[in-house]
């Protein structure tokens, strides 16, 4: 480093696979400190919030697809003020980079890329693409806490085929989306959360079925589910009856799933865990091996492509098409506009309402613990960090 250079950013981040989520460092970043690419923003982040993802990825258990280089950053979710942006935002083919019109000092939040993420520091290089403008209402703690979960269960729901005007309750034949029940699972998720949220305020849906554990019922029913079954009590295969339209599986069991989708009845259902369709995959595995040769080589990303067919026909659409129930599975990409334009407008409403499980200190302590809490499976909402110390007043405004 030299007199000139500005600081490295300090934060969160790995030097190999972890055992244990104490196995995390804190302190200045090991990395380079990278000029801004053309279609990237510096962001000074407020408050980070930690997904499941960081510690599958942190610990290994996704090595074979995603082979992280060390040292590694941590976090994907944030929010806080840019503070850095190229100086021409135009393209060679003169169409801007930055659609949403962001400036220097704008306060934004988001999700990172699956490249370039690492927003438990004070200071990220994100895609311009990724940034929405947070709105005045919410804290920057409930707009963190948006990014990954919120744009799963959002990305899922659309690919469930649901749209905005869906059972719009006006009673209109000529609606062009004939569902109208939804089952997700694990309601009181990082994901849940959001989707049964989504389900009734953006898409209007009239029965929305959930799975929790009992001391979260009353929180499902609050988001707005409308029939919430107590999984440590009740088994949803048997006391849901078979005729939702289409579901939303938060934990991997499509093929327990499908036994409450109506049969030949263009029933849908979509996992964001488990087994994989390469529909999904294959497109994120080649621009992993363009964004980045050192994640995942071609020949990898091919055959991945049709290891991963082949898997999904064997172990669940050979069972499911002849019963006329597609089954597709996500993974989430990052996308400001889909932030701006679908979460704000409910946010400012409060008809979606991001739920904190915990707040944990911007410390080795505090990510540990945070780490902790997300390796464990039973948060209600997000584990967040807040980054700027004194965002202590931190309120909806
Ligand atoms: N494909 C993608 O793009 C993508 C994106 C985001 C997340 N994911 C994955 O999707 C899964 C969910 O993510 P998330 O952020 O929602 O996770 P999360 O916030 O960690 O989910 C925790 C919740 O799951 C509930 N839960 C655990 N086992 C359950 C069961 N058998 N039935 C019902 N609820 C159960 C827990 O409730 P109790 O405490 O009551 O058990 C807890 O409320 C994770 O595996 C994550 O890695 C995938």
């Amino acid at each position: 480093m030299s007199f000139s250079d500005p600081p490295r950013p300090t934060g969160a981040y790995f030097d190999a696979y972890a055992k244990d989520p104490s196995d995390v460092k804190f302190g200045e970043l090991p990395f380079p400190r990278k000029p801004l690419g053309p279609n990237q923003a510096r962001v000074d982040v407020y408050v980070a919030a930690l997904n499941p993802l960081d510690w599958k990825v942190n610990s290994g258990q996704l090595k074979y697809v995603l082979n992280t280089t060390f040292p590694a950053p941590l976090g994907y979710d944030f929010s806080g003020s840019i503070t850095e942006l190229p100086d021409d935002i135009h393209s060679d083919d003169g169409k801007t980079r930055n659609p949403l019109g962001l400036n220097i000092g704008d306060k934004v939040y988001g999700m990172a890329g699956i490249t370039n993420y690492g927003t438990v520091s004070t200071s990220v290089i994100v895609n311009i693409t990724d940034l929405a403008r947070k709105p005045r209402n919410i804290s920057f703690t409930k707009a963190a806490a948006i990014g990954m979960g919120g744009l799963t269960a959002y990305q899922a729901l659309e690919k469930l085929g649901l749209t905005e005007s869906s059972n719009n309750n006006t009673g209109d034949d000529n609606n062009n989306n004939n569902k109208s029940s939804i089952f997700i699972s694990a309601g009181a998720g990082g994901v849940g959360s959001f989707a049964i949220q989504l389900a009734k305020h953006h898409y209007k849906l009239k029965e929305i079925a959930t799975t929790v554990s009992t001391n979260k019922v009353e929180v499902a029913k609050k988001l707005g589910a409308t029939t919430v079954i107590d999984y440590t009590k009740q088994d949803f295969t048997k006391d849901l009856s078979a005729d939702y339209d289409a579901a939303l599986d938060c934990i991997g069991v499509p093929l327990e799933v499908s036994r409450i989708i109506k049969p030949h009845n263009n029933g849908r259902i979509v996992s964001v865990i488990g087994t994989p369709t390469s529909e999904v995959l294959a497109p994120l595995a080649d621009k992993m091996v363009s964004e980045s040769n050192k994640i995942v080589g071609t020949t990898k990303a091919t055959l991945l492509k049709y290891g991963i067919d082949a898997y999904h026909y064997v172990t669940v659409s050979r069972k499911l098409n002849p019963l006329g129930i597609e089954h597709h599975y996500i993974f989430v990409t990052p996308n400001g506009q889909q932030l701006e334009q679908v979460f704000n407008p409910l946010v400012v409403e409060s008809l979606v309402n991001p739920l904190i499980d915990s707040m944990h200190e911007f410390t080795k302590e505090g990510v540990v613990a945070a780490l902790e809490k997300v390796r464990e499976g039973k948060t209600t909402g997000k584990v967040v960090i807040r980054v700027l110390r004194n965002l202590a007043e931190d309120i909806d405004d």
